[in-house]
């Protein structure tokens, strides 16, 4: 880190955060309560709750977690809690994965997004982080499911769901662009942003796929494209931003930070922003994961500042939100300086 940023001063900068898995970001005691509630048993002893040896595992603890949420009460809370939680981080605006599949024991879609909702309008009325959602596709789902979910998101407008995603497992699902290709278009064609996880499970292949068949907006992960040089410098030309999340490549990827090409990725010109992923169950924040990636690229301020705006300019809001969210890193610079 250089020596004018330290945890302190990244705790206080307004920050954004676009790739975050609300599944991922339920805190362990509040698992414990509802795992209690309704008498389920807890799929291993809770000191290792958190040992996964690899996504597939991982995932399906996703399926576990989101079966314990079963009223609308505990799931309006969840949406408020989530955003109470980033707002003590300083998160200004975050958008928020939900992939409703790991729901399906207990939710509808219809149900589900309006308990989200309501609990993230309830902490924007508040004034705490205003979240927004990414509905988002499993890898292994079939073509008719993706489209069903495009079809609802296009039936169902609302501000609040600013775009479509897909994660999960590429490896295990194989090659899947030409399966998504037809949803995507047709999100794309009714106006609706998109993102895709692609070169994480997956190699450069997958992140050729999301820009030449699922012509995605935006790269979740996408790190594995630093082994394909004209992947990169595609990805520079054409300004693609990758949502990084250096922690859980560290968990579920690369097994030292000497091996991330995240300053391989930087050093390309390719634009990067700092995420977080699934905070809970990799026992970070917002703020010590943008410390993490300061100290490993020896970042100054203004370094900081600068991928705090590429961040707001990546978003899937409106322009109108964007300007106030710049305009409030601004409030927030010139009140840092008028203090020196
Ligand atoms: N869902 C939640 N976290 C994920 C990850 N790291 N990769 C793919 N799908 C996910
Ligand atoms: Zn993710």
């Amino acid at each position: 880190m250089a020596a004018d940023i330290d945890e302190d001063w990244l705790a206080n900068l307004p920050k954004v955060e676009l790739h975050i898995h609300l599944e991922g970001s339920i805190p362990t005691a509040m698992l414990l309560t509802l795992a209690s509630k309704y008498g389920e048993d807890l799929p291993g002893p809770v000191e290792k709750l958190y040992e996964f040896d690899g996504l597939k595992s991982f995932l399906e603890f996703l399926d576990w977690i989101c079966g314990l949420i079963r009223s609308n009460d505990d799931l309006e809370s969840i949406a408020y809690e989530f955003a109470r939680r980033l707002s003590e981080q300083r998160v200004s605006y975050a958008e928020v994965i939900v992939n409703p599949t790991h729901w399906s024991r207990h939710w509808t879609l219809d149900r589900l997004s309006e308990g989200l909702i309501a609990g993230f309008e309830r902490a924007a009325d508040e004034g705490l982080t205003d979240c927004r959602l990414l509905l988002s596709l499993l890898r292994t789902q079939s073509s008719d499911a993706a489209e069903g979910l495009v079809d609802w998101m296009i039936a169902n407008r609302n501000p609040r769901i600013v775009g479509l995603s897909i994660d999960g497992n590429e490896q295990a699902a194989g090659r899947t662009g030409p399966r998504f290709a037809h949803a995507f278009a047709k999100a794309r064609g009714a106006g609706i942003a998109t993102t895709a996880h692609a070169g994480e499970s997956s190699g450069p292949e997958g992140v050729w796929d999301a820009l030449d068949l699922l012509r995605v907006n935006r790269i979740d992960h996408g790190v594995r494209a630093a082994e394909d040089p004209k992947l990169l410098a595609r990805l520079a030309r054409e300004e693609i931003v990758l949502n990084v999340c250096l922690t859980s490549n560290l968990v579920l990827l690369y097994p030292s930070i000497e091996l991330h090409p995240l300053r391989k990725l930087l050093e390309s010109g390719v634009r990067v922003t700092v995420n977080t992923d699934d905070p809970e169950l990799l026992g970070i924040t917002l703020t010590s994961e943008w410390a993490k990636v300061a100290s490993l690229c020896g970042w100054s301020r203004e370094d900081a500042v600068a991928t705090t705006r590429r961040t707001i300019d990546a978003a899937f809001c409106d322009e109108v939100r964007k300007r106030e969210l710049h305009l409030e890193l601004d409030y927030y610079l010139g009140l840092e300086n008028s203090e020196k």
